[in-house]
This record gives C-alpha cells, sequence and structure tokens, in this order.
C-alpha cells in the first residue's frame, strides 16, 4: 500500500492499492453507500464506502467525518463510469487526521461577493480560486523559463525605500526609526542601477500603490515582473514585451489548460506582432466617440476600456506626452513633449498590463528634468549620480501579475487573482 496523490490515482493500474491525504471537498450518501469527493492541490478524486463491505468502525468514521476535515484514505484504484474522470477509490480504511467544524461557506451565507473575500482563508479552497492561482503561478513559471532562456539575471530589490518611482500620490509611507521611508512601487531605479553590473536583469516582486480608487483593476499591493536592459532601445523594449507576453499566452494555454476549463475560459494566445497605436490615434478615437480629453492628460479610464474592448489581442499605445509620464522617461529626439515610451493593453476591456519606456541616460538632463518638476534631490541622489559613472541608452518595463491574470483567466475583478487582496477597504485576512 503505496502513499500516492490524487493525480497518481488516475495514471495508476486498475487495482492498485493506495493511501491518499486530503480534505473532504463534499460528501454525500446514496443507497447506503457515503461518497467523499477528496482533495490535495493535485486534483479531484472520489472515495466510496459501502455499509457491510467496509469495517463498522471505517464506516463510523465515514458518517462522522465533516465536510474539509482532513483524512487519510485507504483502497483500492478502480474503474467506474459514473465517477468523475471514470475512476474512484474503494476505501478500506479511513483515517480522521482533523475533524472541521461546520463549513461556514454556503450557498444561503453567501450574501454578497465582499463576504467571500471576508471568509478568503477557507474560500480560497473552492476550485476555481485554485484554480486561477495555478494560472497566476503558470504566468510566472512562464516568465522565469523566457529570461533564463535569454540570459536575463533575476535581482530582487529593496521594499523599503526612500525614491518615489512613480510620484508622490500613492506612495505607502512609513516610520524608519524616525526617517521617512515608503513601500517601493517599482523596482526599476534598483534594476537601472544593476544592469550597469549584469547588463540584463529582472525582478518578480510585490509593488504598492495608495490607489485609493476602487476599480476592478487596482490593488494596493500587487506583483510585478519587470526588465531592465543596459543598451536597449525603446523599440527593443516593445519587441521583448511582445515575446513575452507571446511566450507566458502560449506556455499558460498549455500547462494551465485544465485550469482554464475549469473557469470557462476559452484562451487563444495571440500571435505577435501586436498592433501599435499612438496616444494621438487613442486622442482621435476618443473624439470621435464623444470622450474627448486633453492632449497632455493620462487617458481616462472609459477610453482605455472602450478601446480594450474593440481589440482582440494586446495592443502598444505609443508616444505618450510627458505630462502623463514619470519624470525618467526620455522624450524623442524631435519633440520634447512626447516620450519614448508606451504602454500595453490587453483587449476584451481588460486594459493596461504593462507600462515600459526608454530611460533618460544622461546627467545634466536628468538634473534638469528633477529640478524643472520641483522633485526632492535627496531621495534622487544616487539615481542621478549613476548617471555619472558610464550609464549607456537603456529601456524596461514592468507587467502587473494580477492583471495579466485577470485578462488570461477571463475574471471580472483583479482581486479574484490574488490569494489575499489588498484594496483600499482590505487589509485582512
Ligand atoms: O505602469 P506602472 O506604474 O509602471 C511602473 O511602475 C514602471 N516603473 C515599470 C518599469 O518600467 N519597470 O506599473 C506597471 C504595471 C502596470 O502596467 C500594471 O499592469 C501594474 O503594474 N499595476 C498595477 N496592478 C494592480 N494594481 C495597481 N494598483 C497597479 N498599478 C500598476
Ligand atoms: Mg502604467
Amino acid at each position: 500500500m503505496s502513499l500516492v496523490e490524487v493525480s497518481d490515482a488516475f495514471r495508476l493500474p486498475e487495482g492498485s492499492e493506495v493511501k491518499i491525504r486530503g480534505w473532504v471537498a463534499a460528501k454525500s450518501e446514496v443507497g447506503g453507500i457515503i461518497f467523499l469527493t477528496l482533495r490535495d492541490g493535485t486534483g479531484y478524486i472520489q472515495v466510496a464506502g459501502k455499509r457491510g463491505i467496509v469495517s463498522e468502525e471505517v464506516f463510523k468514521n465515514l458518517k462522522g467525518v465533516t465536510r474539509e476535515s482532513a483524512v487519510e484514505v485507504e483502497g483500492v484504484i478502480r474503474e467506474d463510469k459514473r465517477a468523475p474522470k471514470g475512476r474512484e477509490v474503494s476505501i478500506k480504511g479511513l483515517e480522521i487526521i482533523a475533524l472541521a467544524d461546520k463549513w461556514p461557506i454556503t450557498k444561503s451565507a453567501v450574501r454578497s461577493p465582499s463576504f467571500l473575500y471576508d471568509y478568503r482563508h477557507l474560500s480560497i479552497r473552492g476550485v476555481k480560486s485554485s484554480a486561477v492561482i495555478k494560472i497566476r503561478w503558470g504566468i510566472i513559471r512562464a516568465a522565469v523559463e523566457f529570461f533564463t532562456q535569454r540570459g536575463y539575471w533575476l535581482i530582487s530589490s529593496p521594499i523599503t525605500v526612500q525614491s518615489a518611482c512613480e510620484g508622490g500620490a500613492t506612495l505607502f509611507e512609513l516610520d524608519y526609526f524616525g526617517k521617512k521611508a515608503y513601500l517601493s512601487q517599482s523596482a526599476q531605479f534598483y534594476e537601472e542601477a544593476a544592469i550597469c553590473a549584469l547588463g540584463k536583469v529582472f525582478v518578480i516582486q510585490p509593488a504598492f500603490r495608495a490607489e485609493r480608487s476602487k476599480t476592478a483593476k487596482h490593488l494596493t499591493e500587487f506583483w510585478m515582473i519587470e526588465a531592465e536592459k543596459a543598451f536597449m532601445d525603446q523599440e527593443e523594449n516593445m519587441k521583448l514585451q511582445e515575446d513575452l507576453i507571446t511566450y507566458i499566452c502560449r506556455r499558460v494555454a498549455e500547462v494551465n489548460k485544465g485550469e482554464l476549463e475549469v473557469l470557462g475560459r476559452k484562451f487563444t494566445p495571440p500571435e505577435p506582432p501586436f498592433t501599435r497605436m499612438t496616444y494621438d490615434d487613442v486622442l482621435r478615437f476618443a473624439s470621435e466617440r464623444g470622450m474627448e480629453f486633453k492632449w497632455g492628460e493620462d487617458i481616462p479610464t472609459p477610453v482605455e476600456t472602450l478601446l480594450s474592448k474593440s481589440q482582440s489581442k494586446p495592443f502598444f499605445i505609443t508616444d505618450y506626452p510627458l505630462s502623463a509620464r514619470s519624470f525618467y522617461h526620455m522624450t524623442k529626439p524631435d519633440n520634447d513633449k512626447v516620450t519614448l515610451s508606451a504602454d500595453l493593453i490587453a483587449p476584451e476591456g481588460h486594459g493596461e498590463i504593462a507600462t515600459g519606456g526608454q530611460r533618460i541616460h544622461d546627467y545634466e538632463t536628468l538634473l534638469k528634468r528633477i529640478e524643472s518638476q520641483d522633485l526632492p534631490k535627496e531621495g534622487f541622489s544616487w539615481y542621478l549620480e549613476l548617471r555619472r559613472y558610464g550609464m549607456p541608452p537603456h529601456s524596461g518595463f514592468g507587467v502587473g501579475v494580477e492583471r495579466l491574470t485577470k485578462w488570461i483567466a477571463g475574471l471580472k475583478h483583479i482581486r479574484a487573482a490574488s490569494l489575499f487582496p489588498r484594496t483600499p477597504t482590505r487589509v485582512n485576512p
């Protein structure tokens, strides 16, 4: 009798005697037979025991076991057309390892989506929640594969920082032994330092934004895949993002086929090249639909959403005005009001999934930019100093992991892409 996982039980020959540990996802009784659905993270399998066939003690345990109890089952693998996926384990032994109280998440108890998030520590056991988390891991794993194949080095940057990468408005401030510090909004500045040591680097780590807006695509804590490369211009940077997203989508469609099915998501990996349009094209698109906004402002969310709904694969919006961008962006050689940057927008209304651009690498230009925007020089001193010690032209980007998960998994709200989401109104559980 060997200890196996649920997924093994679908591979082993019929008649194999196995021991499986897991949780009781469901329980029912039909004609003296008790059926349990056992879950262990690798899958689900039906196990069954009949009064008179199993020992009195085993039947007593079967009777007494509650939903979500942790158990160890001993039994024989049988083919059975009536069982989900055609197999079940007929029980010979059942040990209750940890008996669960009455499960609080019932259809009648769930009155709002927020109820499920109040109980997120328990509700994550559902088949759909697990499928999303497995897709998220599929995305991260594919990104690691992609960058490994291309010889990028993974670095980790500090989370407690003093320089605001993406502006003061969304900083979480903390008291660092009497000094002001912030939670990192992006690893970008540290990547920029690291490329002069390592050439090309990437990170996969958390980012924080004190974003009050309650939308379906904002978290206050999320994960970002960021990459930065020396001697890379914005053109090459967009190509890199296109390659990365294409690779991730193909891998996830293949590796997470089962999870996408569980979610009822028909996902077709996009074929490159991705369409490009300029900020000015978007301005025209908006005004033709009576959704005008001023040149220089950020693209309003309803415009981005409408545009995103009109597309069937990701697309770039290029040539953003400097006034809508962070200070470090390089401007076009022939126009100092327009940056060498782009957003990558997911289709079907999901919206922005990545932002990238070419950075100012020249000392004087960056100093002037910092001064012209009245930014605190102290916080940026080391970032500026990098420009005095051999900083070549360079570019990079950041992709939001949960945004990408939301699109690929076809989720309505970004919080479903996070195991324990953080939003303006939720820091617990
Ligand atoms: O567009 P953002 O702010 O760009 C940066 O932080 C750059 N410094 C990245 C870089 O060039 N290294 O953020 C990058 C991505 C967004 O496109 C979005 O996918 C995600 O991070 N993101 C969020 N995801 C969830 N909730 C939020 N509040 C997010 N803010 C940004
Ligand atoms: Mg952005």
